[in-house]
């Protein structure tokens, strides 16, 4: 998508390393309003391309006294001043302001971390729906604090120890808060927001998912030649498929999709997906049953990480072989391959000046079933990049993906590998882990719990132990269940179910699925633990 195409002011997000600089660009997107987010570093020449409205510093974990203390480019404060673009520093971004522009920023005598108080000192700009005297609550997170500002600047709202809590200079636009309105322990932070965008700023809102939609239509197009084709791996996941929908909707049958049964996806899941593919969105899937392929590379294999090097590798040797076919079948090569990345991982991939993060490909390959062959050259599509996981679901639900597909918990690209521990192949253990599954999600839903919890699932554990079942002592598998709440899959809480419908769900899984007479519940966060088992 080109941002200058967007029907909507800019609001550029110039990242110094917060925990919640993604939250500000959600939030101004939440006002619709099209918010971009860029390292904080970033030469000056890529702010002033964007060509934005309003700049945000964001918060960071640095000190502006700091020898490697990151700051915006040289050239920056003059290009917002002739260019009239509003600038607003948050935290960090304040002390930046203060420091750059002349004042001075010093170690806080009392350093302020959570919930405090401001009052507002004068009533105008950021504040001016306020009064003088007017109290609220926000969320602090700071050891410096402005001892002097720049000449121009005036203290609106300081905190109850008297420290400097926002800051103005309404003749030159440029504004600071030192507290974080992005969070939802600032109650009043979003109002904040929004009346200094669209009061002070007077920026135009315009950010809708079906102009998104059609000017990635257009992309797409302009992108390709008419006689182009372009191939896409679909998983069955969201990302996946509502990349492919909207390609096919502007491509049409040149767009060519490969879905792999390697022998570890869930209960009836190649029938399920590949239904709702072909019946809801008539997308031309071609299945490729490689179960045994993969089930036998995996025969014996106990050690994860063999695993998941195994099953990456197989998939790359189909991908390579449906792409030759389609040349085949074509006469030319396909030359695009679509992707389903999303803004989290574009973001992720360059971390923020001074993070101490490094490329965070090491995070995503545990995650990823395994690259594509280097040497296949293709180019990428990749239509949902600057969309965060939600903005995704609206965009899919505006191509019509059913939405019991949208909401889907995520499942991992190696499967069931990674939630039977030890030999996938051993026994029965796909199968029953299948079966389990199969009973808890279906419980889950039928108590209507399952848009409450961000992932459940079944683990099949090698081990077996002594029952009694029917007068007969057995001899079975333990299976454990595993349902967490999460924000993003980073850090996870274990769900508390009722105690009835645990009873339930092991009865039903005892009585129905041979090779299990006992049914244990995993009650770890993350961390310590993670959320998938192996
Ligand atoms: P963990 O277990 O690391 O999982 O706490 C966090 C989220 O990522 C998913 N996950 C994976 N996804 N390949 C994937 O495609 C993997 O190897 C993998 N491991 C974990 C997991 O399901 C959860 O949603």
């Amino acid at each position: 998508m080109d941002p200058k195409a967007v029907k909507s002011d800019l609001v550029l997000i110039l990242d110094f390393g917060s925990q919640y600089t993604h939250l500000i660009t959600r939030r101004i997107r939440a006002l619709s309003v099209f918010s971009l987010c860029i390292s904080g570093t970033s030469p000056l020449s890529s702010i002033t391309s964007l060509n934005p409205k309003v700049v945000i510093l964001s918060g960071g974990p640095h000190s502006v006294h700091s020898d490697d203390s990151p700051s915006f480019p040289d050239g920056f404060v003059d290009w917002a001043l002739s260019n009239g673009v509003f600038v607003l520093g948050i935290c960090y971004g304040l002390q930046l302001i203060v420091q750059r522009l002349g004042g001075e920023v010093r170690v806080g005598q009392k350093q302020e971390y959570g919930r405090m108080e401001i009052e507002v000192v004068k009533s105008c700009g950021i504040f001016a729906g306020k009064k003088v005297g007017d109290k609220q609550v926000v969320w602090m997170s700071h050891g410096d604090e402005a001892a002097r500002l720049p000449d121009g600047f005036e203290v609106v709202a300081t905190s109850l120890q008297g420290a400097v809590a926002a800051v103005e200079d309404r003749n030159r636009k440029f504004y600071g808060l030192q507290y974080h309105p992005e969070v939802t322990h600032s109650p009043e932070g979003m109002e904040t927001l929004r009346y200094f965008l669209f009061d002070v700023c007077g920026v135009n809102a315009g950010w809708k998912m079906e102009d998104v939609m059609d000017e990635e239509i257009k992309v797409i197009n302009n992108t390709l030649a008419p006689d182009d084709h372009v191939i896409c791996a679909l998983s069955g996941g969201v990302d996946s498929t509502v990349a492919a929908t909207l390609v096919h909707k502007a491509i049409g049958d040149r767009l060519h999709c490969v879905f792999v049964d390697n022998g570890l996806l869930r209960y009836k899941e190649r029938e399920r997906v590949m239904e709702t593919f072909e019946r809801d969105l008539h997308l031309p899937v071609t299945c490729v049953d490689a179960s045994d392929q993969f089930l036998s590379k995996l025969k014996g294999v106990v050690d994860p990480e063999m695993k998941r090097k195994i099953i990456g590798k197989e998939f790359i040797c189909i991908f390579d072989a449906f792409a030759q076919e389609l040349e085949q079948k074509l006469g030319k090569k396909p030359a695009f391959l679509v992707q389903g990345t999303l803004y989290p991982d574009v973001i992720e991939s360059c971390p923020p000046p001074g993070s101490g993060r490094t490329h965070s490909h090491t995070i995503k390959s545990h995650h990823n079933v395994g690259g594509l062959p280097k040497d296949m050259k293709l180019k990428l599509i990749e239509p949902l990049k600057l969309l965060f996981k939600d903005e995704v679901r609206q965009l899919g639900k505006i191509l019509k993906v059913p939405e019991p597909f949208l909401k889907r918990h995520p499942f991992p690209g190696p499967g069931l590998a990674v939630r039977v521990l030890g030999d996938v192949t051993e026994g029965n253990a796909l199968d029953i882990v299948r079966q389990v599954d199969e009973i808890f999600i279906q419980s889950i839903k039928g108590a209507g719990i399952y848009d409450s919890i961000w992932q459940a699932f079944a683990v099949f554990l090698p081990v077996k132990s002594v029952g009694v079942q029917g007068d007969q002592r057995t001899h079975s598998y333990v299976v454990t269940l595993r349902a967490v709440t999460s924000q993003d899959g980073m850090t996870a809480d274990w769900y508390c179910f009722e105690n009835s419908f645990l009873k339930d769900v092991s009865q039903k899984i005892c009585n129905n699925v041979r090779g299990v007479n006992r049914v244990t519940l995993d009650i770890t966060s993350k961390p310590p633990s993670t959320i998938e088992w192996e």
